[in-house]
């Protein structure tokens, strides 16, 4: 596996792989790698001729400071799984290689997207994620890119993103992994203390009950339903729940026939917060 830790250097090696009629794979990470982002891995080693995955701790997508200093950083660790599925390149950089000194976000319009759900809660996270992906696209210049649905708004702002801006990039959105107990996996996981991960698999239990009722009842009732349900719960604190169409995100109260639909919700387990969504059955 080669590791580059300068754009010069990475655009240099990709130059040469794009020469010779390669496609490229990209996997962007935080780091502290779980098996869902090695899913992303595989999937794109299947795809693409080589596979570049990124590990880098973007500070302008973090809204709360705290949260930015304490993400897990296990790079030996994750060196060594990203041996073990055969990426070809790791691209680590510093945040004065990408910012160099402006550690500022563009603003970025996603038709409305942006202000749904995530949007709300964390101001002027997707104009970093938006800004540290769209940089990563153009060192990287990939033919496809793999993105986790744990993150579903995310994903469908960057499939908005490269529609906007006409980026020669596919978009693959690939399904939530989860612990044997339902945690949809996340690095943040990690940081829980023992109760609240003992407690966390309450979260997925409870989004599968509210697609059983959503057969059956309308959205306002089966929000009620989980939010009473938290209400209740000792240890987790609902932040929210909502009931969205897939492609416009926004909260809905009516189901029509011809809409997929999907339940989206964020909960704090101590200071974690986690997110987590699932695709609903109308009937
Ligand atoms: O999903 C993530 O880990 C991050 O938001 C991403 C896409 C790597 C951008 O920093």
């Amino acid at each position: 596996m080669r590791i580059f830790t300068t754009k010069e250097e990475i655009k240099t090696f990709l130059t040469h792989i794009k020469k010779e009629n390669k496609t490229i794979g990209f996997v962007p990470t935080m780091g502290a790698l779980h098996d869902g982002h090695l899913s992303l891995i595989k999937k794109a080693k299947k795809k693409n001729d080589i596979v570049v995955v990124s590990i880098f701790v973007n500070p302008t997508q973090f809204n709360n400071q705290e949260d930015l200093i304490k993400y897990p950083k296990t790079l030996d660790n994750d060196t060594k799984l990203l041996k073990s599925t055969n990426c070809d390149v790791l691209f680590f950089p510093s945040v004065e290689e990408i910012y160099e000194n402006n550690v500022k976000s563009e603003k970025f319009n996603f038709d409305g997207l942006e202000h749904q759900m995530e949007g709300k809660f964390r101001e002027g996270h997707f104009d970093g994620v938006g800004t540290i992906v769209k940089t990563f696209f153009e060192i990287v210049t990939p033919n496809k890119a793999y993105f986790g649905e744990k993150d579903f708004q995310q994903l469908q702002i960057i499939k908005k993103m490269v529609e906007k801006n006409q980026l020669p990039v596919k978009i693959k959105g690939c399904p939530i992994f989860r612990e044997e107990d339902g945690l949809a996996m996340s690095s943040r996981n990690i940081r829980l203390s023992k109760k609240h991960r003992e407690a966390a698999p309450f979260i997925y239990k409870t989004l599968k009950k509210a697609n059983k009722k959503f057969g059956t009842e309308n959205a306002i009732n089966v929000t009620e339903w989980v939010e009473n349900q938290f209400k209740k719960h000792p240890l987790l604190d609902l932040e929210y729940f909502t009931i969205a169409d897939e492609k416009s995100l926004e909260t809905i109260k009516n189901k029509e026939s011809n809409k997929k639909y999907r339940a989206f919700i964020a909960v704090f387990a101590g200071e974690i917060r986690l997110i987590d969504n699932i695709r609903l059955n109308k009937n």
